[in-house]
């Protein structure tokens, strides 16, 4: 009741921007950030070294693959996408004739089709109509020679998958020939790959996943590294996070225990070097976006209303565990959302229930909100932040990720940020609305082939526009194998300079 009273009276208070200031003297905005990106959440393509040691490394979690039957001349389908026979029949594949693998180990798979039933023995043939895998699902994938582009399925039954026609497979064939024309052998492609946290932790397994995960926690961002971004003009980090880290030190399988205790030591880093930390729930339980950074294991995006409570509860985890920390800025509840798989009505109950599981632990910190990506308005989510205090709206802006941006010259990508960016972001904050946060931009752009110079002033442009975000921006990423994205690389070599 006392509890209850306070939390009331803190609310009406901090409705005046003084007192809600007085609340938290230190957090002086707008934040200048850099995002932690992969370290606790994997990104393959940032450090795609990591997943070397991976046996079979190509065929992992939600790879995408093509079947071309050698004898038949005709691509595996799974007819309808799904629900019925599996067939070999099309001439040219698409999207029912293409599977997403679940690895069982290095060379057992499930094959997911179009519409997420698996692949399997039924008493008629083969099919695609269980919505779990079970041992007539499980294949073991054999290659000739460790070529992966011939391939041959052989079943739990120990007999190999062999095309009788063009609308019957069966899995009772003996033969172990590499011929052309064997019924049982396989072209494949991959078309697809994907490459995250439930990737390098189930390619390595349970034997070695932990040790490899540890590793790199370890050692990819340490003390040093908090030093180096607060001498170099920055206040704060942003750290993206799985849902897994909830359930620390026994996150279920394939993920790893351990990444709170590295949070606790960023927290501790950021206090010591004065800089603030936003804690960024990037990965959600059955995908928000579809990515590989949210912790996807084939890439379908089925984050819905069955799925708020358990992410509550994941925040609720990080609000206890980080809301009494004075490095605490900010906690953001979900990364990119994307629309229109993620509706407007779940992610407004969601933001409710998380913000109010953070209130109930902190009434300083910031709640973050993120825009969803997709064809939405930029400011749906307004009237929701109204009823709110001390929230921030995340935007994430890049010149990338479509094809005009390599169609424009240097100087079109610069004019595209002062121009366009400008008048995004203007039309955010001028509104009397929630403080915003440009939560994710980067140095690279749609032209590989610019100048350090033409880096340089694209560079400048983006923190000249964001800084016009009330609440900051943050660049992507502090350490990236591709240097246009690693903030640190971008110092170092002069790229950039934020002092
Ligand atoms: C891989 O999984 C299959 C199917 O469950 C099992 O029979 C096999 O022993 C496993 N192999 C390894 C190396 O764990
Ligand atoms: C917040 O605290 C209230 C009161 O203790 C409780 O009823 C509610 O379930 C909590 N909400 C969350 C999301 O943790």
């Amino acid at each position: 009741m006392v509890y209850l009273a306070f939390l009331l009276f803190f609310s009406l208070i901090s409705c005046f921007p003084s007192s809600s200031h007085a609340q938290n003297a230190e957090l002086k905005l707008p934040l200048r950030a850099v995002n932690l990106g992969n370290w606790l959440v994997t990104e393959g393509w940032m450090k795609p070294s990591r997943f070397d040691g991976i046996i079979n490394k190509n065929l992992l979690d939600g790879t995408q693959v093509q079947f071309l039957s050698t004898k038949l001349n005709k691509y595996l389908c799974a007819e309808n996408g799904g629900g019925t026979v599996v067939v070999v029949n099309r001439a040219s594949p698409s999207d029912w004739e293409t599977f997403r693998l679940w690895r069982v180990n290095e060379s057992y798979f499930n094959l997911r089709a179009f519409h997420k039933q698996f692949v399997g023995v039924g008493s008629g043939g083969v099919e695609a109509v269980s919505n779990t895998p079970t041992d007539l699902e499980t294949f073991q994938i054999v290659s000739k020679d460790d070529d992966l582009s011939r391939v041959r399925f052989q079943a739990s039954n120990g007999l190999f998958l062999q095309v009788q026609s063009e609308t019957l497979v069966t899995a009772d064939y003996a033969g172990s020939s590499w011929d052309d024309g064997d019924p049982s052998v396989f072209k494949m492609t991959i078309v697809n790959t994907i490459r995250g946290e439930f990737q390098i932790t189930n390619g390595y397994g349970p034997d070695k996943a932990p040790q490899v995960m540890q590793d790199h926690w370890n050692s990819y961002i340490t003390e040093e590294d908090f030093k180096f971004i607060s001498a170099n003009g920055l206040s704060a980090v942003r750290i993206p996070v799985g849902w897994w880290i909830a359930q620390d030190p026994t996150p279920p399988r394939p993920f790893v225990g351990g990444s709170s205790k590295a949070l606790d030591n960023a927290f501790t880093w950021a206090e010591k070097y004065g800089m603030k930390v936003i804690v960024d729930l990037h990965a959600v339980k059955a995908s928000q976006n579809g990515n590989d950074h949210s912790g996807s294991r084939d890439g379908f995006e089925e984050w819905g209303d069955s799925n708020i409570d358990e992410t509550v509860a994941v925040i609720e985890f990080l609000a206890a565990r980080y809301g009494g920390r004075p490095g605490l800025a900010a906690i953001a509840l979900m990364n990119e959302p994307l629309a229109p798989g993620v509706t407007l009505d779940a992610l407004i109950k969601y933001y409710k229930a998380g913000y109010d599981a953070v209130r109930n632990y902190t009434t300083n910190a910031y709640v973050i909100l993120s825009a969803r990506l997709g064809n939405t308005d930029p400011r749906e989510l307004y009237s929701l932040a109204g009823s709110m205090n001390r929230v921030a709206i995340d935007v994430h802006y890049y010149n990338l990720f479509s094809d005009s941006f390599k169609s424009m010259t240097v100087q079109q990508n610069i004019d595209f940020i002062n121009i366009r960016r400008a008048s995004d972001l203007g039309y955010l904050v001028s509104a009397n609305g929630p403080l915003v946060l440009v939560g994710e931009w980067t140095g690279e752009f749609g032209r590989g082939d610019a100048s350090m110079e033409d880096y340089q002033r694209f560079v400048k442009a983006q923190v000249d526009v964001y800084g016009a975000a009330t609440f900051g921006w943050s660049y992507w990423s502090y350490k990236c194998e591709e240097n246009h994205w690693s903030l640190k690389w971008m110092i170092d070599n002069n790229f950039i300079n934020l002092q």
